[in-house]
C-alpha cells in the first residue's frame, strides 16, 4: 500500500506547525522522515493517523482520500501508528497484551502469533511477565509485535530507538531489515538519523514543518552537507 501525503497544513491552536509537508512512500518501501527537534516529524505522523488532523491539504493511501477519516477507520485499513515511548497496556502481561492485539479487525492480513513469535523469540519467554515491568527495549519489541498482529499495511515508527541501549538498537535494525524484506510499507523517524538511513530505501529532511531535502537514503547518508545539518558525526 501506498502513502502520499500532499501539501499538508497542521495546526495547534493558532501555531502553524506543518506548512504544506509533501511526501510519498511507495508500496512496499522504506522511508525515513528526519530533521532536527521540533522539526514536525511526529505531528506529520498524528495527521497521517488522524490524531491531529490536517486543517487542508490531501492525505491517500493508494488513491483513496484518507485526510477525513478518523483515527478507528484508518486503522481498519491497515494503517498502524507505533508511537515512542512506552505504550502497553502495563498490567498486562505480555502474552494478554499480544491476544488484545490479536482480535483486531484485519485477520486476513495478520501475520500470525508464531510468525510474530520467530520474529521476536523473547516474547514467547516474556510471555507470563507484566509488560509495565518489562525493559525499554522488550517494550518496544512488544509494540512491534502489536502492531504486526493488527495485520499493517503501512507502519509509522515515531523514533523506536528512543531510550534503547545499543545491543537493543542492533536488534531493532535486524527487524526493519525483515520488514524491509518483506515488503511491509514503512515510514521512519529517527533523531539517529544514520540508523534510520542504513535501513531506509529514501529520505526526506524536514525543518520548521516543510520539506528541506528528499533523496535517496545512501545520498543523504553520504552528504556531508546533511550530516552537518543533522548533527551526526562519521557513520559508525
Ligand atoms: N500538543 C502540542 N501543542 C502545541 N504545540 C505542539 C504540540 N506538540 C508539538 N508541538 C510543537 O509543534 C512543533 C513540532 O513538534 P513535533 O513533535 O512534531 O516535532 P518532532 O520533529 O517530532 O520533534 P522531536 O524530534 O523532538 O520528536 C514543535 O514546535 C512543538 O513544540
Ligand atoms: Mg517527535
Amino acid at each position: 500500500m501506498s502513502l502520499t501525503v500532499d501539501g499538508i497544513h497542521t495546526y495547534y491552536g493558532q501555531s502553524h506547525v506543518l506548512q504544506g509537508i509533501s511526501l510519498n512512500v511507495g508500496d512496499g518501501e522504506t522511508v525515513a522522515l528526519l530533521g532536527r527537534n521540533g522539526a514536525g516529524k511526529t505531528t506529520t505522523m498524528r495527521s497521517i493517523v488522524g490524531l491531529t488532523p490536517a486543517r487542508s491539504g490531501s492525505i491517500r493511501l493508494d488513491d483513496k482520500e484518507i485526510s477525513r477519516l478518523q483515527a478507528y477507520r484508518l486503522a481498519r485499513l491497515g494503517l498502524s501508528f507505533v508511537p515512542s515511548g512506552r505504550r502497553v497496556y502495563g498490567s498486562l502481561t505480555v502474552r494478554q497484551n499480544l491476544a488484545l492485539a490479536a482480535e483486531r479487525p484485519r485477520k486476513e492480513a495478520a501475520w500470525s502469533l508464531e510468525r510474530v513469535h520467530d520474529m521476536f523469540p523473547n516474547l514467547v519467554t516474556l510471555a507470563g511477565r507484566q509488560a509495565g515491568h518489562l525493559s525499554g527495549g522488550e517494550q518496544q519489541m512488544l509494540k512491534l509485535a502489536r502492531a504486526l498482529l493488527g495485520g499493517p499495511r503501512i507502519l509509522l515508527l515515531d523514533e523506536p530507538t528512543e531510550g534503547l541501549a545499543p545491543g537493543i538498537v542492533a536488534d531493532l535494525g535486524r527487524w526493519l531489515a525483515i520488514l524491509r524484506k518483506e515488503k511491509v510499507t514503512v515510514l521512519i523517524t529517527e533523531q539517529n538519523a544514520l540508523f534510520a538511513l542504513r535501513y531506509a530505501d529514501r529520505g526526506y529532511i524536514i525543518e520548521k514543518g516543510t520539506v528541506r531535502y528528499e533523496a535517496p537514503a545512501a545520498e543523504l547518508r553520504d552528504s556531508a552537507e546533511i550530516r552537518r545539518y543533522l548533527g551526526v558525526g562519521v557513520d559508525t
